[in-house]
């Protein structure tokens, strides 16, 4: 046996308690199990050990499996979510897709740097109301809050929802998907997260469906999007561009190992995330299965409480990446006390994401950013929305401990 599977037997047995695949539900509900094993462990430590732990072959090879199977053509991967937003749209500033200034609708339930990026790359953002039965950006309120320097959307699947891409396109719109919290999401017709729209995004942070510990990837069919990307990703310089050749030709005067040919910052992820990403990629669409799942099996026992309680059932047409499992308090039922009965059952909740962003402190903060129009679903879902965690480890007994606590407690 060579060392390396030697010291993969040791990895094992360090890990073998661990509930990667199954989760007991006498342990509660927390809001992610932990999803990467020894397989996982190995594959990073094996870079260690050959000492290539920069950015290389194994971060290329994920990035074109990745970008294969959301269909599209390239991915760019980085070191958060959060960096794979600020790629994507400065990408678009960059390559002239957008023009600094230009508006970008922007749903007001939605992450802290679904927003920021698109002030910092020079855009200004427009919060626009959520649908109540998706918390995804309601096309009816983006068509509302339009004006003549809008051009552009982000399409934000929240908690795994699928944003309707389709109606925000038809309203004349560069559509973006933040698709974070929603690999695998998908439209019949239009295809899945990241192919939708002209660009779109993941991360890969230790809590979502797969992880690369920290991580993001941006996918496009656009090729120079992608070069620009690759550039804004490290110092600006040319050396991962797959156009390197033209501008090296251009500047023969310039060693090309420090040729710089935009702006840029380091947005880099590692090698051994590249390579836990490989691994963790081929475990997704099962887990995915299990994930949905959950939800459906969730929503049914969940029925009942209504209009108490109401929770998001998957929709036709559309299929749920099933992140994390929302609900809504019906009005007059305060959420706090309920959070804390499930808290203290060992059930992990959370707010809706940022729940409504114009009420964030930091919204002040951001330059240049209107809210759109009137924001009563973003209103309800800060006030009365939260989530709770779903997993591919989870099963119908822990469906089984949340409806009957949930029942308790609203009863
Ligand atoms: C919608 C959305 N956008 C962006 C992010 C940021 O991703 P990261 O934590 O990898 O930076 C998240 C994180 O969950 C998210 O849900």
């Amino acid at each position: 046996m060579d060392r390396l599977s030697q010291i993969r037997l040791l990895i094992e047995a360090e890990m073998a308690g661990l509930p990667t695949e199954r989760h007991d539900p006498s342990q509660g509900l927390p809001l992610q199990v932990v999803s990467f094993g020894a397989d996982e462990v190995t594959a990073a430590l094996e870079c260690m050990l050959t000492t290539w732990v920069t950015m290389g072959p194994k971060v290329r090879e994920f990035e074109a499996a990745w970008a294969k199977w959301c269909g599209a053509s390239h991915g760019v991967m980085s070191n958060s979510g959060s960096s794979a937003n600020l790629l994507m749209l400065a990408a678009m500033v960059e390559t002239g897709r957008l023009q600094r200034g230009d508006e970008v609708l922007v749903p007001a339930v939605a992450w802290s740097t679904s927003l920021f990026p698109v002030q910092q790359c020079g855009l200004v953002p427009v919060l626009v109301d959520v649908h109540p039965d998706t918390l995804c950006m309601d096309p009816a309120a983006a068509k509302a809050a339009m004006g003549p320097r809008t051009k552009a959307a982000l399409a934000v699947h929240m908690l795994g929802q699928p944003t309707r891409v389709d109606a925000l396109k038809e309203l004349g719109l560069v559509v973006l998907e933040d698709a974070c919290p929603a690999p695998g999401a998908e439209i019949a017709g239009l295809g899945r997260a990241g192919s939708m729209g002209h660009a779109g995004s993941f991360s890969f942070f230790f809590s979502h469906h797969i992880t690369t510990v920290e991580g993001g990837i941006t996918v496009t069919n656009d090729a120079e999007l992608a070069n620009a990307m690759r550039s804004l990703r490290a110092h600006g310089w040319v050396r991962e561009r797959e156009d390197k050749s033209v501008w090296e030709k251009k500047h023969p005067e310039i060693d090309p190992r420090f040729l710089f040919v935009s702006s840029g910052w380091n947005l880099r992820p590692t090698e051994m995330a590249g390579a836990m990403g490989l691994i963790q990629l081929g475990r997704l669409s099962p887990w995915l299965e299990r994930r949905r799942e959950n939800h459906r099996h969730w929503c049914e026992l969940l029925a009942p409480l209504a209009p108490k309680l109401r929770c998001f059932p998957m929709r036709p047409g559309e299929t749920h990446a099933a992140f994390s499992f929302a609900m809504l308090l019906q009005k007059g039922i305060e959420r706090a006390p309920v959070m804390a009965a499930l808290e203290s059952s060992g059930i992990a909740t959370r707010p809706i994401s940022g729940s409504n962003l114009a009420r964030q402190p930091a919204f002040e903060r951001v330059p240049g950013a209107r809210v759109g129009g009137p924001l009563p679903v973003a209103d309800a879902v800060h006030e009365r929305g939260f989530f709770v965690g779903n997993s591919h480890a989870f099963h119908a007994g822990h469906g089984a401990i949340l409806a009957s606590r949930l029942q308790e407690i609203l009863s």
